[in-house]
Protein backbone atom coordinates (compact mmCIF):
# COMPACT_ATOMS: atom_id res chain seq x y z
CA UNK A 1 0.00 0.00 0.00
CA UNK A 2 1.28 3.51 -1.20
CA UNK A 3 1.25 6.22 1.42
CA UNK A 4 -1.32 9.08 0.35
CA UNK A 5 -0.25 12.09 1.09
CA UNK A 6 -1.44 16.06 1.00
CA UNK A 7 1.53 18.73 1.35
CA UNK A 8 1.05 22.61 1.58
CA UNK A 9 3.66 24.12 0.05
CA UNK A 10 3.33 27.34 1.63
CA UNK A 11 6.43 29.18 -0.25
CA UNK A 12 7.31 32.67 0.74
CA UNK A 13 4.28 33.34 2.40
CA UNK A 14 2.32 33.98 5.77
CA UNK A 15 4.27 35.71 9.01
CA UNK A 16 4.49 34.66 12.65
CA UNK A 17 1.44 35.37 13.36
CA UNK A 18 -0.48 34.31 10.63
CA UNK A 19 1.78 30.28 11.08
CA UNK A 20 0.30 30.42 14.76
CA UNK A 21 -3.13 31.42 13.42
CA UNK A 22 -2.96 28.88 10.88
CA UNK A 23 -2.30 26.25 13.55
CA UNK A 24 -4.83 26.75 16.58
CA UNK A 25 -7.52 27.37 13.64
CA UNK A 26 -6.50 23.70 12.27
CA UNK A 27 -6.27 21.85 14.86
CA UNK A 28 -9.24 23.39 16.69
CA UNK A 29 -11.02 21.59 13.30
CA UNK A 30 -8.83 18.59 13.37
CA UNK A 31 -12.05 16.61 14.31
CA UNK A 32 -13.57 17.30 10.58
CA UNK A 33 -10.65 15.14 9.05
CA UNK A 34 -11.99 12.41 7.66
CA UNK A 35 -8.87 11.17 6.05
CA UNK A 36 -6.27 8.84 6.68
CA UNK A 37 -3.84 10.84 4.40
CA UNK A 38 0.06 11.67 5.83
CA UNK A 39 -0.42 15.47 5.78
CA UNK A 40 2.74 17.88 5.79
CA UNK A 41 3.07 21.58 5.87
CA UNK A 42 6.33 23.14 4.91
CA UNK A 43 6.42 26.96 5.87
CA UNK A 44 9.65 29.53 5.36
CA UNK A 45 12.75 28.03 7.17
CA UNK A 46 12.79 30.93 9.53
CA UNK A 47 8.85 29.36 10.87
CA UNK A 48 10.09 26.10 10.80
CA UNK A 49 10.90 26.23 15.01
CA UNK A 50 7.46 28.18 15.27
CA UNK A 51 5.66 25.18 13.64
CA UNK A 52 7.74 22.72 15.69
CA UNK A 53 7.09 24.58 19.06
CA UNK A 54 3.03 24.34 18.84
CA UNK A 55 1.56 21.93 21.32
CA UNK A 56 -0.89 19.57 20.02
CA UNK A 57 0.42 19.48 16.24
CA UNK A 58 1.41 16.28 15.52
CA UNK A 59 1.08 17.11 11.47
CA UNK A 60 4.45 16.26 9.65
CA UNK A 61 6.81 19.37 8.68
CA UNK A 62 8.77 20.03 5.75
CA UNK A 63 11.67 22.53 4.99
CA UNK A 64 11.32 23.84 0.87
CA UNK A 65 14.81 23.76 0.31
CA UNK A 66 18.39 23.05 1.57
CA UNK A 67 21.70 23.10 0.41
CA UNK A 68 23.51 20.62 -1.97
CA UNK A 69 26.82 21.38 0.43
CA UNK A 70 27.43 19.74 3.81
CA UNK A 71 28.40 22.89 5.80
CA UNK A 72 30.99 25.67 5.00
CA UNK A 73 31.48 29.01 3.16
CA UNK A 74 28.05 28.91 1.74
CA UNK A 75 26.18 32.19 2.74
CA UNK A 76 22.74 32.21 3.62
CA UNK A 77 22.38 28.52 2.63
CA UNK A 78 20.93 25.76 5.16
CA UNK A 79 21.92 22.15 5.59
CA UNK A 80 20.71 18.63 5.53
CA UNK A 81 22.38 18.38 8.71
CA UNK A 82 20.92 21.94 10.15
CA UNK A 83 17.51 20.92 9.47
CA UNK A 84 17.91 17.20 11.27
CA UNK A 85 19.69 18.68 14.38
CA UNK A 86 17.19 21.61 14.52
CA UNK A 87 14.24 18.79 15.24
CA UNK A 88 16.48 16.14 16.40
CA UNK A 89 14.40 15.51 19.90
CA UNK A 90 10.51 16.02 18.55
CA UNK A 91 11.42 14.11 15.52
CA UNK A 92 8.36 16.06 13.73
CA UNK A 93 10.45 17.50 10.55
CA UNK A 94 10.61 14.60 7.99
CA UNK A 95 10.25 16.15 4.95
CA UNK A 96 12.25 18.74 2.17
CA UNK A 97 11.48 20.20 -1.07
CA UNK A 98 13.61 19.37 -3.78
CA UNK A 99 13.75 20.98 -7.38
CA UNK A 100 10.41 22.71 -6.83
CA UNK A 101 9.98 24.25 -10.12
CA UNK A 102 10.28 27.82 -8.52
CA UNK A 103 13.92 27.05 -7.66
CA UNK A 104 14.68 25.54 -10.88
CA UNK A 105 13.65 28.30 -12.90
CA UNK A 106 14.64 31.50 -10.42
CA UNK A 107 17.77 30.37 -8.48
CA UNK A 108 18.49 27.96 -12.09
CA UNK A 109 19.07 24.92 -9.74
CA UNK A 110 19.90 22.10 -12.28
CA UNK A 111 19.46 18.17 -11.75
CA UNK A 112 23.02 17.28 -11.37
CA UNK A 113 22.63 20.07 -8.29
CA UNK A 114 19.16 18.56 -7.19
CA UNK A 115 20.67 15.27 -6.85
CA UNK A 116 23.50 16.95 -4.67
CA UNK A 117 20.37 17.91 -2.23
CA UNK A 118 18.76 14.59 -2.49
CA UNK A 119 21.92 12.69 -1.31
CA UNK A 120 22.57 15.24 1.42
CA UNK A 121 18.94 14.58 2.88
CA UNK A 122 18.84 10.96 2.73
CA UNK A 123 22.60 11.23 4.58
CA UNK A 124 20.42 12.67 6.78
CA UNK A 125 17.68 10.83 7.80
CA UNK A 126 14.96 13.47 6.16
CA UNK A 127 13.14 12.81 3.17
CA UNK A 128 13.81 14.46 -0.08
CA UNK A 129 9.94 15.48 -1.99
CA UNK A 130 10.96 15.60 -5.41
CA UNK A 131 9.37 17.47 -7.78
CA UNK A 132 9.39 17.21 -11.70
CA UNK A 133 7.15 18.55 -14.23
CA UNK A 134 7.21 20.38 -17.66
CA UNK A 135 6.90 23.84 -19.07
CA UNK A 136 4.05 24.51 -21.35
CA UNK A 137 6.34 24.53 -24.01
CA UNK A 138 7.55 20.93 -23.78
CA UNK A 139 4.05 19.90 -23.47
CA UNK A 140 3.14 21.80 -26.82
CA UNK A 141 6.25 20.36 -28.54
CA UNK A 142 5.64 16.67 -27.19
CA UNK A 143 8.52 16.51 -25.64
CA UNK A 144 7.23 16.92 -22.27
CA UNK A 145 7.83 13.07 -21.28
CA UNK A 146 11.23 13.25 -22.64
CA UNK A 147 11.54 16.15 -20.17
CA UNK A 148 10.07 14.70 -16.69
CA UNK A 149 12.25 11.45 -17.86
CA UNK A 150 15.33 12.88 -17.40
CA UNK A 151 14.32 14.89 -14.23
CA UNK A 152 13.74 11.86 -12.82
CA UNK A 153 16.60 9.57 -14.16
CA UNK A 154 19.00 12.49 -13.58
CA UNK A 155 17.82 13.39 -9.90
CA UNK A 156 17.02 10.15 -8.48
CA UNK A 157 18.30 7.31 -10.33
CA UNK A 158 22.17 7.16 -9.09
CA UNK A 159 19.99 6.25 -5.99
CA UNK A 160 20.36 2.68 -4.20
CA UNK A 161 16.61 1.10 -4.11
CA UNK A 162 16.88 1.51 -0.29
CA UNK A 163 17.56 5.32 -0.67
CA UNK A 164 14.89 6.03 -3.67
CA UNK A 165 12.33 4.23 -1.11
CA UNK A 166 12.69 7.37 1.16
CA UNK A 167 11.69 10.18 -1.93
CA UNK A 168 8.06 11.15 -2.72
CA UNK A 169 7.90 12.50 -5.91
CA UNK A 170 5.68 15.34 -6.86
CA UNK A 171 4.52 15.77 -10.35
CA UNK A 172 3.50 19.49 -10.87
CA UNK A 173 3.17 20.45 -15.10
CA UNK A 174 5.18 24.08 -14.26
CA UNK A 175 2.13 25.82 -16.60
CA UNK A 176 0.04 24.40 -14.00
CA UNK A 177 1.12 25.82 -11.12
CA UNK A 178 -0.28 29.25 -9.40
CA UNK A 179 -2.15 29.68 -12.62
CA UNK A 180 -5.80 28.30 -11.97
CA UNK A 181 -5.44 25.79 -14.48
CA UNK A 182 -5.10 22.58 -13.93
CA UNK A 183 -3.64 19.41 -15.86
CA UNK A 184 -6.43 17.29 -16.60
CA UNK A 185 -6.95 13.81 -14.48
CA UNK A 186 -6.44 12.30 -17.35
CA UNK A 187 -2.97 14.12 -18.17
CA UNK A 188 -1.90 13.42 -14.53
CA UNK A 189 -2.47 10.20 -14.73
CA UNK A 190 -0.83 9.37 -17.63
CA UNK A 191 2.66 11.00 -16.59
CA UNK A 192 2.50 9.66 -12.70
CA UNK A 193 1.92 6.07 -14.53
CA UNK A 194 4.83 7.25 -16.81
CA UNK A 195 6.87 8.33 -13.77
CA UNK A 196 6.26 5.06 -11.95
CA UNK A 197 7.16 2.53 -15.40
CA UNK A 198 10.32 4.45 -15.32
CA UNK A 199 10.95 3.27 -11.93
CA UNK A 200 9.72 -0.55 -12.46
CA UNK A 201 11.81 -0.30 -15.10
CA UNK A 202 14.96 0.96 -13.32
CA UNK A 203 14.29 -0.92 -9.77
CA UNK A 204 11.55 -3.25 -10.31
CA UNK A 205 7.73 -3.50 -9.65
CA UNK A 206 7.84 -3.49 -6.07
CA UNK A 207 9.77 -0.73 -5.49
CA UNK A 208 8.20 1.21 -7.96
CA UNK A 209 4.76 0.29 -6.33
CA UNK A 210 5.94 1.74 -3.21
CA UNK A 211 6.41 5.43 -4.05
CA UNK A 212 4.17 8.14 -3.65
CA UNK A 213 3.94 10.14 -6.81
CA UNK A 214 1.81 13.53 -5.32
CA UNK A 215 0.18 16.02 -8.21
CA UNK A 216 0.35 19.72 -7.74
CA UNK A 217 -0.79 22.73 -9.62
CA UNK A 218 -3.41 24.82 -9.36
CA UNK A 219 -4.95 21.76 -7.34
CA UNK A 220 -8.02 22.92 -5.34
CA UNK A 221 -11.07 21.33 -3.50
CA UNK A 222 -13.39 21.48 -6.58
CA UNK A 223 -10.50 19.38 -8.81
CA UNK A 224 -8.68 17.12 -5.79
CA UNK A 225 -11.13 14.36 -5.64
CA UNK A 226 -11.08 13.67 -9.19
CA UNK A 227 -7.08 13.84 -9.85
CA UNK A 228 -6.69 11.86 -5.81
CA UNK A 229 -9.31 9.34 -7.65
CA UNK A 230 -6.10 8.16 -10.43
CA UNK A 231 -4.49 5.01 -10.14
CA UNK A 232 -1.34 6.38 -9.94
CA UNK A 233 -1.78 9.55 -7.97
CA UNK A 234 -0.91 9.29 -4.44
CA UNK A 235 -1.72 12.95 -3.00
CA UNK A 236 -1.47 16.11 -3.99
CA UNK A 237 1.21 19.02 -3.48
CA UNK A 238 -0.95 22.04 -2.84
CA UNK A 239 0.22 25.72 -2.78
CA UNK A 240 -2.33 28.28 -2.59
CA UNK A 241 -4.93 26.47 -1.37
CA UNK A 242 -2.72 24.93 1.67
CA UNK A 243 -2.62 28.74 2.66
CA UNK A 244 -6.45 28.45 4.21
CA UNK A 245 -7.90 26.14 6.84
CA UNK A 246 -10.62 25.76 5.23
CA UNK A 247 -9.55 24.68 1.64
CA UNK A 248 -6.68 22.77 2.79
CA UNK A 249 -8.87 20.56 4.92
CA UNK A 250 -11.06 20.39 1.99
CA UNK A 251 -8.80 18.75 0.33
CA UNK A 252 -7.58 16.38 2.68
CA UNK A 253 -10.99 15.18 2.93
CA UNK A 254 -10.91 14.74 -1.19
CA UNK A 255 -9.65 11.01 -0.98
P1 LIG B 1 -0.39 25.96 -6.62
O1 LIG B 1 1.14 25.59 -6.32
O2 LIG B 1 -1.23 24.90 -5.93
O3 LIG B 1 -0.59 27.32 -6.05
O4 LIG B 1 -0.57 25.91 -8.10
C1 LIG B 1 1.60 24.26 -6.25
C2 LIG B 1 3.07 24.24 -5.99
O5 LIG B 1 3.78 25.10 -6.54
O6 LIG B 1 3.59 23.38 -5.24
Amino acid sequence: MRKKIVAGNWKMNLLDEEVINFIVDFNSRKNEIESDSEIIILPASIYLDTMISMPDWDIKIGAQNCSQFNNGAYTGEISAAMLRDFDYDSENLHYCLVGHSERREYFNEQNDVLAEKVNRLIENGLKPIYCCGEELQHRESESHFDWVQAQIEEGLFHLKEEELKQVVIAYEPVWAIGTGKTATSNQAQEMHAFIRSLIAKKYGDSTANSISILYGGSCKPENASELFDQPDIDGGLIGGASLKVDSFIQIINSF
